[in-house]
């Protein structure tokens, strides 16, 4: 046997490569892998056993794959394939029969990969990447056509994709569709939103796998309320999408590494309970122009029986290639504030003046028009947000509305809304970058692009340039409204292209992305780390815009962030706008709860999204976002349940200090935190911040109370989160 597996895999047999960042990593094939491959050319199984996914190919040579955990069926046989377009929405050039069927297996290959990689920034100091790989290389004889499908099989979960190798007889072609199914084995509970092209900010919904489509076909009008949205299905969801089975098991399908193609949703078919990719297409319907040598992205399935391991497993992240930055010394994980929740409450607006109903960028005069008094990016308003972050150790500050064109900037497929580079005559943008350096902090650049991603290309290279020139070094992105080109949807592989390069000339400028309504992330800021956050879900702006459940911030984790971080814009003190303002929404949490988001939504990026006037009313409470790191060497989540609770432990970037955050859902909940993670020996100034026992998120949200005491190694605390609760701890280590 080992003569055997020697002279099959010899020159296969481990090397070593060279991890990011420097280190060296352990690459190859180990014998205990190679073993299902021996007993069964079909399987592939975990590191650790649990996961183990079966490859085949159906009577009529389709191919399909099954996935079961701890022996207990996640996927029931799906099939894999793609169906190419061969009408008028491919050149004649690209007619292409489809490649779903007929397939002959010409190879078979398993191997193992294991190795520790170090983030830019992160939950943790380092990730290990450790999975059983299998290649299944088809040949279609009716067309002499190959491809190769790639299964990647982790302990928490696998990920698939379709290679399509350099090939005289495959070069280019058009996708109508991608059939890749994920057939479940019962009704689980779906924590689902509704697919769209368009939009992603969006409520949860739970319910029964057959559930779905009767709430999508009664919020089908509620929908449109978005400034742009396309819902595509009445049994359609996006991705992340999270399940719980009967017997226990988390299960989420996402993708991964999604890379020059559309975005992937999921349809449902109810009578099999198996759900389908359905990509974002483009204008005309195409789903995806490819020349091969071609990857698709990954198809990933988590699963586990502790909810934990759904938030703490970095098989998005590992399923990305590594980093494509080499000097990444200028990305920094940041906390700011910002001249922006006046505007989205409505008492300042982005705009200069009322006096023009429509704007033409340099035809319209600003320097004849009254100013509206409303306008939020002022000289001096800016000024004292600079003071205020400077006081309270923030890094930067974003401003919106700093620049012409807002009068006119949305809701009538505008093409040239913004240039980027024109101030309005109250924002001295040399000024301002000047005074903020010399207090050591940071303007925030905004870009919002009214989705016109046309203009925005064209002006791309002298925004970048203007913000070398003042010395910004982050830009929050924007894409409000229908998407120009006229036609496109958000998701389209065209739309997913424009984020990506933005992303990439973005780096070459030492600029920090942060795009708001573009797609979901996939796990690309490990391979571009300079995209440090997203928003693609529904922000704290809805709080402002109606309100969100107050378990969306317990669902996000689990979905959205599978993908990579949100900006979602936490630390609202004053959760009732009335009493501020004449918007009547309320904020859907405690101040406490604010708190905690600060752990519970990781992000390398962290708002301080309110008022400096309501944090210097709630000081005491203040401390806590001026203490909280937003880097981390260490997590570790305590106890998770989708939309009820999430408790988590994080040690801060090269110190001996952790922060602790709880937030709940809708119900009260009692967090245990055992403080098992601490260095033993060693006692750590405690500081918890709570709900007071009478706080309640409608009826009495700033009810909180802070003490302080002394911890080590192995205490416990029992913490009491109020509905649409929370809490926060720092422990600083003596
Ligand atoms: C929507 C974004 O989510 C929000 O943060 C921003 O203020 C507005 N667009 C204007 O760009
Ligand atoms: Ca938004």
């Amino acid at each position: 046997m080992k003569n055997i597996i020697t002279k099959l895999f010899g020159p296969l047999l481990p090397h070593l490569g060279e991890l990011e960042g420097g280190s060296r990593i352990r690459r190859g094939l180990s014998l205990l892998a190679l073993l299902p491959f021996l007993a069964s050319a079909q399987t592939v199984t975990s590191p650790n056993g649990n996961v183990t996914v079966k490859f085949s190919l159906s009577d009529s040579g389709q191919p399909t794959y099954e996935m079961s955990y701890k022996g207990k069926t996640v996927c029931k046989p799906s099939h894999l394939g793609l169906e190419l377009a061969k009408d008028k929405h491919a050149s004649k050039f690209m007619q292409e029969t489809d490649l779903m069927d007929g397939f002959k297996e010409t190879d078979h290959k398993t191997t193992s990969f294991d190795e520790t990689w170090r983030p830019v920034w992160g939950e943790t100091a380092t990730i290990r990447n450790n999975y059983n790989e299998m290649e299944v290389d088809l040949n279609q004889p009716s067309s002499n056509r190959n491809i190769i499908i790639r299964f990647r099989v982790y302990d928490y979960g696998m990920g698939l994709r379709y290679e399509f190798p350099q090939q005289n007889d495959l070069n280019y072609f058009v996708i109508k569709e991608e059939h890749t199914q994920f057939a479940m084995n019962g009704n689980h509970t779906a924590y689902w939103i509704p697919g769209d092209y368009d939009t992603q900010e969006y409520e949860y919904q739970i319910t029964p796998l057959t559930g779905i489509k009767d709430i999508i076909r009664r919020d089908r009008e509620k929908y449109k309320s978005n400034s742009s949205t396309t819902v595509f299905s009445d049994t359609g969801v996006q991705t992340s999408l999270q399940m719980k089975t009967k017997d226990g098991l988390y299960i989420n399908i996402h993708e991964a590494a999604c890379i020059d193609y559309p975005t992937m949703h999921l349809n449902l078919n109810e009578k099999t309970l198996t759900f389908e990719s359905w990509l974002t297409p483009d204008a005309v319907g195409r789903k995806g122009f490819i020349q091969t040598p071609f990857n698709t992205p990954w198809r990933t399935v988590l699963v586990s029986d502790d909810a934990c391991d759904m938030l703490s497993c970095k098989l998005t992240l590992n399923l990305n290639e590594p980093c494509k930055i080499k000097d990444t010394s200028w990305i920094h994980p940041t906390k700011y504030c910002g001249v922006w929740w006046n505007m989205i409450v409505g008492t300042k607006t982005w705009s200069y003046t009322n006096d023009y109903p429509s704007v033409r960028l340099g035809v319209t005069d600003y320097s004849k028009c009254k100013p509206n008094g409303t306008h939020g990016a002022t000289t001096s308003e800016v000024k004292r947000y600079i003071d205020f972050a400077a006081k309270n150790g923030l890094q930067e500050v974003l401003v919106e509305g700093w620049n012409v064109g807002w009068e006119d900037w949305f809701g009538h497929q505008k093409l040239d809304v913004f240039d980027f580079v024109t101030p309005y005559p109250d924002f001295d943008i040399k000024y301002l970058n000047d005074y903020a350096h010399s207090k050591g902090v940071k303007l925030m650049m905004h870009h919002e692009t009214s989705a016109s991603a046309i203009n925005y290309e064209r002006h791309l290279e002298d925004a970048f340039n203007l913000m070398n020139k003042y010395g910004y070094d982050a830009v929050k992105t924007g894409y409000v409204g229908d998407i120009i080109p006229r036609g496109e949807y958000h998701y389209s592989q065209l739309m997913n292209n424009h984020y990506q390069r933005v992303v990439e000339e973005a780096a070459k400028h030492h600029i920090m992305v942060n795009a708001h309504e573009a797609t979901r992330p996939t796990g690309i800021c490990r391979t571009w780390p300079n995209l440090v956050g997203n928003e693609s879900a529904r922000g704290t702006e809805y709080e402002a815009f109606g309100g969100s459940v107050p378990y969306h911030t317990v669902m996000l984790p689990f979905t959205r962030l599978q993908g990579g971080p949100m900006d979602y814009t936490p630390g609202i003190f004053e959760t009732k706008l009335s009493e501020w303002s004449d918007n009547k929404s309320f904020v859907h949490s405690t101040l406490c709860g604010q708190l905690s988001l600060y752990l519970v939504m990781y992000s390398p990026l962290q708002m301080a999204a309110d008022l400096p006037e309501h944090y210097e009313k709630y000081d005491d409470a203040f401390q806590f976002i001026r203490d909280v790191a937003c880097d981390w060497d260490d997590s570790k989540y305590i106890e998770a349940e989708p939309a009820k609770y999430i408790t988590v432990a994080r040690k801060a970037k090269g110190t001996d200090n952790w922060f602790v955050g709880g937030k709940t859902g809708e119900e009260a909940h009692t967090a245990v935190v055992k403080f098992d993670f601490l260095d033993k020996g060693r006692k750590y100034d405690c500081a918890i911040y709570q709900d007071a026992a009478d706080a309640d998120y409608e009826k009495n949200p700033k009810a909180y109370k802070i003490s302080h005491r002394t911890v080590k190694k192995g205490d416990i605390l029992k913490i009491k989160e109020a509905r649409g609760g929370g809490f926060a701890i720092s422990l600083i280590a003596k």
